[in-house]
């Protein structure tokens, strides 16, 4: 069996769980990664590690190479990817501190370099998209929570927007009647990529606010990193034990 890979995101520039065995920049198709990907060890397992905003959380959701971070895991020797993702929330049962485990998402960015199947430096295909996630990793991800003893909405649909900046409340309003429970900027083209790859990959969020216009409050970047902050322990919690499954 392959490596679990866990990509971090606003939160997590590092794991701090995490001990180190090597770090080291991967060579890629599609050139450089947020960071070099780090091999270490989470509950005593051996997993790698990358965030995908960079070391310094220097790179917004928009510029990040998604197809190098994906390839290079894969490389790397991963076979399942966890993405962690900060979002926020849309209908009612996704308030912030929320956990989630998404099971759809509707792509909203535009202009990334969404694919390796772009006639270039891959050929052309069309991968199947039905279940956007692995089922068996959510699955894992939803019984770690219920061992730790951290409740989970064990669903959800994740809107991808483009950002940096955050909605307008008509954009939201319009992301609920699409159906989409919770909003973040990198689920896209993360998760297609990992599906073109072969990766088994799934995402852990955490709601980190109401999103524009469902709290009658403007979002602050105040808010935001309180909520963040709330989140960290929990969600490292969660990743030590998939990561001791
Ligand atoms: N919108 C988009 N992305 C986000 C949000 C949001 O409200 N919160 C955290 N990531």
């Amino acid at each position: 069996m392959g490596l679990l890979a866990i990509i971090g995101g606003s939160g997590f520039t590092s794991l701090p769980s995490l001990t180190q065995i090597e770090s080291k920049p991967v060579e890629t198709p599609y050139g450089a990664t947020s960071a070099p990907v780090t091999r270490g060890r989470l509950a005593e397992r051996e997993v790698l590690f990358l965030p995908r905003h960079g070391p310094s959380h220097h790179l917004p959701p928009h510029r990040i190479n998604y197809r190098a971070n994906l390839w290079a895991l894969r490389a790397s020797g991963a076979d399942r990817v966890i993405g962690l993702a900060a979002v926020g929330g849309i209908t009612p049962s996704f308030g912030p501190c929320v956990l989630a485990v998404p099971d759809q998402i509707i792509d909203y960015t535009h202009g990334r370099e969404h694919t390796i199947h772009d006639g270039i430096t891959g050929g052309v295909d069309h991968i199947d998209f039905t279940e956007p996630y692995c089922e068996s990793l959510r699955q894992v991800l939803i019984s770690a929570c219920a061992r730790v003893g951290e409740a989970v909405v064990p669903r959800g649909t994740y809107a991808a927007t483009q950002g940096p900046r955050l909605e307008s409340a008509a954009e939201i309003q319009r992301h609920e009647r699409d159906g989409c429970d919770m909003v973040g900027m990198t689920g896209m083209p993360e998760a297609g990529l990992a599906r073109e790859l072969d990766l088994c990959y799934a995402s852990l969020a955490f709601v980190v606010n109401w999103a524009a216009g469902k709290s009658g409050n403007v979002i602050t970047m105040k808010e935001i990193e309180e909520n963040l902050a709330l989140c960290v322990e929990r969600v490292l919690t969660v990743l030590e034990t998939v990561a001791a499954d």
